[in-house]
This record gives C-alpha cells, structure tokens and sequence, in this order.
C-alpha cells in the first residue's frame, strides 16, 4: 500500500458559466480520519467532491488520490474509493441484491468475490432478511443504508460521503453513524459532508467550513469552538425577547444575536444571564455549550441560502 495521503487537493477552481464555485480550494486528507466538509446549501461541496472524483473536470488546481493524479488517473483512484451521493441513485428495477451486484461490475470484481462479499454488505446495511427485495418498496433509512453497503463494494480505503443521513429520523441516523464508526475502526479514511453540525462534532477528527467556493476556517471542532465562540450560549425564546436582549441581554452577554423569535446570547460566563432569566416569568431559555453550529452560523452568518 502507498503512503500517499488518501485525498490532497490544492489551487481547485471551477466555474459554471460566470460563477466560480469553487475557488482555490485546498484539502489535504490524513490517512484513517473522518474529515468533515460543511457549508451552507450552495457552498461547493458537492462540486468538491466531483471534482475528486474526476467527475467534473476543474478549471485549475491539482488532485491526488492516494498520489494518482485526478483526473488523468481518475478511473483508477475510483477504483479505492466509495461514494454515497448526496441523492440515491439505486436503480428502482431491481432488487437489493441485484442493485449490489450490478454496482460491483463497475469495477471489474471478479463475480466470486463479489458474491462472497454480498452477505457482509447485506448484513452492514441491515437488510440480510430482505435481500431480494425491490428498491421501490424500501424505506428513505433502508435506501441510503444500502446506499452506504453498496459504497463499500469494492473495500475502499477512501469513502465520500455526500450527506449520508439527511432525510432520516434520529433512530436511523444513529444506525448510520455507528455503521461509520465501524468504518474508521477498520482504518478507512471518511470524508463526510453534512448540514447536522452535532453529527460533525461526533464524527469528525477535523472539519472545514466552506462558503461561497472557499475554506473559511479549519481546524478540530472543539478548537474552533474554543476560537470563535464564547463557551456558553443562552437562548432566550419568547415574544419578549426583544426588549429584554435592549435592556439587559446586551450587557450581560459579550454577543447577541437574533433570528425571529430566539435571542442567541453568548457569554464567557453566563451566571449573570441565568440569573436575570430566573426571575422573568414571560421568557424561556436554555442554557447550553457552545457547539460546532454556533461557530458554523457566526461564520457563515444566518442568512438564507438557495
Ligand atoms: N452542473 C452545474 N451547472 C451549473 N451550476 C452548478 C452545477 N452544479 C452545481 N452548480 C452550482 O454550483 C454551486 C455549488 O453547488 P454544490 O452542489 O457544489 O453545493 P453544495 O455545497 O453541495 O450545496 P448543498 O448543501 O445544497 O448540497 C451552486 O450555486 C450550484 O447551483
Ligand atoms: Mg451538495
């Protein structure tokens, strides 16, 4: 095995039309680490990992994965990754099986050793008993399992995981994030994008925040938390909120912000805050620590994206 890192990118750029959206974008993956890519909708992170992929071809900059360079290697470094996409793209004819096997000629796997995998897979997604089910009766959480067992197919070291438990309830998510810490047990390298900045903070030994094209700020999650966020935040709910962050939430708090009806007060010490909330009959709140999401929306702002 080589010792190239599993994905480094550096100078990427890509435009469609007049819009650049991706704009020198380097990413340098460690082997065996869950490395997060977060970004509002709009932000490139799709675009980032076609590009990777050698799906989309870029307008400059450089790629290697495992030091094959992408996209003249391309067919070749895909052949040590795995890919959830961001939207499924089982095919509805067929069954689970099928859908597992057909994926697996792609990349030329003997059919043996592609029918002696096929019960492991089956058996990761959680779908043993209904192998030969057809896709159209499977549920959003069974779908993007099966999503998730069909990247693994040809035993990548490296997996792109385009917002893998979007759309699903908490009981499925947790299922998929355990199936990916199985992975990062196995030694695979996870490159993770997602908008559930708690599954980010769980998952990820380091994230980067992208907006507009461009890493904005990289690091550990708790290290960007340390550095861009107070450590305490008070969410102040109530139609009164308003009046209170004028007359005193402001000067309790190093910060305030507010999106309708929720005041974000973020405080080195929150003592004083609790305190003034205590004795308010009219406003609810929470005190709680700061996250990855107060650092995701201070940065990225909390404007609405397309
Ligand atoms: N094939 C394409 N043709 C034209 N524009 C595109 C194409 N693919 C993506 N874009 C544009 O590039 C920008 C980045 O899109 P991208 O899908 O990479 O974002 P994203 O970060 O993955 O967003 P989301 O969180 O919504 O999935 C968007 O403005 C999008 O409209
Ligand atoms: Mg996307």
């Amino acid at each position: 095995m080589s010792a190239a890192a599993p994905l480094a990118a550096s100078g990427l750029r890509k435009s469609y039309g007049e819009r650049e959206v991706v704009c020198g974008l380097d990413l340098a993956l460690r082997p065996g680490e869950c490395f997060g890519l977060l970004g509002p909708n709009g932000a490139g992170k799709t675009t980032t990992l076609r590009l990777c992929l050698g799906l989309t071809d870029p307008d400059g900059g450089s790629i290697a994965v495992f030091g094959q360079p992408v996209p003249a290697q391309a067919r070749e470094a895909r052949q040590r990754i795995g890919v959830v996409p961001q939207f499924d793209n089982l095919d509805p004819d067929f069954t689970i099986r099928e859908n597992l096997l057909i994926f697996g000629r792609y990349f030329d796997i003997p059919d043996a050793t592609l029918r002696a995998r096929i019960p492991d897979l089956l058996e990761f997604a959680g779908l043993a008993s209904r192998a030969d089910t057809r896709i159209q009766t499977l549920s959003g959480g069974m779908k993007r399992r099966l999503t998730l067992a069909r990247a693994l197919v040809n035993d990548p070291e490296l997996v792109f995981l385009d917002e893998p438990t979007t759309g699903l309830d908490p009981q499925a998510r947790h299922v998929i994030w355990d199936r990916l810490r199985n992975l990062l047990k196995q030694g695979k390298t996870l490159l993770l994008t997602t908008h559930f900045m708690e599954e980010a903070e769980r998952l990820c030994g380091r994230v980067a925040i992208m907006d507009h094209g461009r890493i904005i700020a990289e690091g550990e999650p708790q290290t960007l938390i340390a550095q861009h966020v107070e450590p305490h935040v008070v969410e102040v709910y109530g139609e009164a909120a308003p009046d209170w962050a004028e007359l005193r939430g402001r000067a309790l708090a190093e910060r305030c912000e507010s999106t309708g009806e929720t005041l974000f007060c973020y405080a080195r010490d929150p003592a004083a805050l609790v305190a003034d909330l205590d004795d308010r009959d009219d406003l609810r709140y929470l005190h709680r620590r700061a996250s990855l999401e107060d650092v995701f929306l201070k940065l990225t702002g909390r404007e609405l994206r397309d």
